[in-house]
């Protein structure tokens, strides 16, 4: 999981390449690398590191060139290095190559590459590619890629260009993403729209098995079969400020302060007070949803966390039995899933390849998919039956926060469709509900002003090495969802488990110097969440809470409490998630971490 971007125009490429890489640097950030095509010679800066390393490596070389490529990576084969940064360069040093996803056959590829040959220069799987394609030139590189990717299994999205054709630039994609932007005189290629928008609104989705190439008249996309594609331009409608920090110190804030523009986005034309629940994205008829027996979602990190929180409330508003699960493990453990199951794939960047793998699974079992995402055009989207956007605007963040609120809200809308279409709420029960749901922005907002008292609370405990997080019910999801947030940008150990699980393992970690994080807003298991506090307590554990503005008993038996709007049960999670994520937020920024790019992970995993 890498970013590629590829430029071809009237203009230095440089500057625009590394403006691009910049926006992308959320898909990966452990080497980066440009090749610059200038005067028939190609020349290639490299660096280990952030994209920082190459901006200083670039400003000593300063090449020039109105033709260029470049890539930030995020390891799969080969250590994080110089020497398996991308691009990658054949024997002869004619042509240049960056690339995204997994070459599963690399490894026989290589041995025969070599054998009539070829010199390797790198351990990535990529590098086989520039020299199948090195091998199949005789003069048209689109034909010598499509050539070359014909013998390549697994997932790729490459951007090529070659010196003997200072004029072209070539891109293709399977299994991950590519938009090619289209300027005055000048083209865009990325992985991501944001990459270009500073640029251009109006953009071709490439989709799999697609080829496009791209010189100063224009561009042809063909399939890799060589049909021809006539693909309708995209207009984005969001512009290049919205992926900027807007004055704001990191993304990441920013977006966790964007949250109630995300939900009332997201609920916009879908939910009206009259009760109307417009929902047709969801590609299934009144009798279909009644005589649907079972629901799946399949979803990892943060988007599961979305999930089992979906379970409970389509359960509870629909009476539909719901199983959430992750999507690496769905994917291989024979899913009981059939024509009459609905799976729902939640994935904000619309990427994630096991859960990509898990509704293809689906789908060859019968069963009906759809999918709620964040980004237009994106992969699943073009499997799934029917899809839901969520409309957040671009999550830059590593860690998710505002594409999980729109889930959520998205969650809410489609429980609320399925029950109507199963008559199982009661108009005055739907009338109640769907009047909270349309005030969770306006509650939202509440929320976000206590953000000084969490910051202050961040200060006193962001230097302990352990934290456990608890919750029950619909409390669960969001102490599950508050310890990943931890974690992720702070690396402080952080577990999240039942509250009623403590007592058969957990509790065992409690001591004076483990903070335990509680989320006990009003609900069904309220008076048990006290209990569970109290036996915390009992142990010498300092306890901070998420609870209901004038929840006097807990405000008594905690040392810190984040206070959240009371709400329905149901609708509490959306709310309660966000003062952890602001805790999260602040913690990692004491401690100096890296919020928007935390180490290791990345924004969209397209890889297994
Ligand atoms: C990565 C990101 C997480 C995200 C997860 C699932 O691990 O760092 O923030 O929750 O992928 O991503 P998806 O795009 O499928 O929601």
């Amino acid at each position: 999981m890498c970013g590629i971007v590829g430029y071809i125009g009237n203009k230095n490429s440089t500057p625009i390449l590394l403006e691009g890489l910049k926006k992308l640097e959320y898909r990966g950030y452990d080497s980066a690398g440009l090749a610059i095509l200038s005067d028939g010679e190609i020349s290639i800066v490299r660096r280990k590191g952030h994209l920082e390393e190459l901006e200083r490596a670039v400003k000593e070389s300063n090449p020039e060139g109105w033709v260029g490529i470049g890539h930030t990576r995020w390891a799969t084969h080969g250590r994080p290095s110089e020497m398996n940064a991308h691009p990658h360069i054949d024997c002869t040093g004619r042509i240049a190559l960056v690339h995204n996803g997994i070459i599963e056959n690399f490894f026989g590829l290589r041995e025969e590459l070599e054998s009539r040959g070829h010199t390797f220069h790198s351990e990535t799987d990529t590098e086989v590619l520039v020299h199948l394609i090195e091998e199949n030139y005789r003069g048209d590189l689109a034909e010598a890629a499509r050539q070359s990717l014909k013998r390549v299994e697994g997932s790729f999205a490459i951007v090529v260009i070659c010196k003997d054709e200072p004029d072209v630039v070539v891109a293709a994609r399977k299994d991950s993403p590519l938009v090619v932007g289209l300027g005055k005189g000048e083209y865009f290629v990325a992985s991501d729209i944001p990459a270009i928008l500073g640029h251009t609104r109006d953009v071709l989705i490439l989709k799999d098995g697609e080829i496009a190439k791209v010189n100063q008249d224009g561009v042809k996309i063909t399939t890799l079969g060589n049909q021809p594609v006539d693909r309708e331009v995209f207009r984005v409608k969001w512009g290049a400020e919205a992926a900027e920090k807007g004055g704001y110190e990191d993304f990441m804030l920013k977006e966790i302060f964007e949250q109630p523009v995300a939900i009332r986005e997201t609920l916009r034309g879908r939910i009206g007070a009259d009760c109307r629940i417009s929902l047709d994205e969801v590609a299934l008829t009144e009798e279909e949803i009644k005589n649907l027996k079972k629901v799946f979602m399949v979803a990892c990190g943060t988007s599961y966390h979305a999930g089992l929180m979906g379970k409970r409330i389509i359960e509870k508003w629909a009476r539909l039995p719901v199983e959430t699960d992750i999507s690496s493990e769905f994917r291989y453990q024979d899913p009981l899933v059939d024509s009459d199951t609905l799976v729902i794939a939640i994935t904000q960047s619309g990427e994630t390849a096991d859960t990509l793998a898990g509704i293809r699974e689906a789908k060859r079992k019968g069963a009906r998919v759809m999918a709620i995402t964040n980004v237009v055009g994106s992969s699943v989207t073009r499997e799934a039956d029917g899809v839901f956007y969520t409309h957040a605007g671009p999550e830059i963040g590593v860690a998710a926060t505002k594409t999980l609120v729109a889930q959520m809200a998205a969650l809410y809308v489609l429980a609320l469709y399925l029950a109507r279409a199963r008559e199982t709420l009661s108009l005055e029960e739907m009338e109640k509900i769907v009047a909270e749901v349309l005030r969770l922005p306006e509650l939202t907002e509440k929320v976000l002003s206590n953000h000084a008292e969490i910051e202050g609370c961040a200060r006193k405990y962001h230097a302990r090495s352990n934290f456990l997080f608890l919750g029950r019910g619909m409390g669960l999801p969001v102490a599950l969802e508050g310890a990943l947030k931890l974690k992720e940008i702070s690396y402080i150990h952080a577990e999240g488990c039942p509250a009623g699980e403590m007592k058969h393992g957990p509790i065992a970690l409690i001591d004076g110097d483990v903070p335990v994080v509680v989320v006990a807003t009003r609900g069904q298991v309220h008076e048990k969440v006290t209990s569970n506090i109290q036996e915390v307590r009992a142990r010498g554990a300092t306890v901070i809470t998420v609870a209901n503005e004038g929840d006097e008993e807990i405000a008594k038996l905690a040392d810190h409490v984040f206070c959240v709007p009371e709400t329905s049960e149901f609708l509490s999670p959306i709310l309660a998630v966000i003062p952890l994520q602001l805790f999260a937020y602040y913690v990692a920024k004491l401690r100096g971490c890296n919020v928007d790019q935390p180490r290791n992970l990345a924004k969209s995993v397209t890889v297994e």
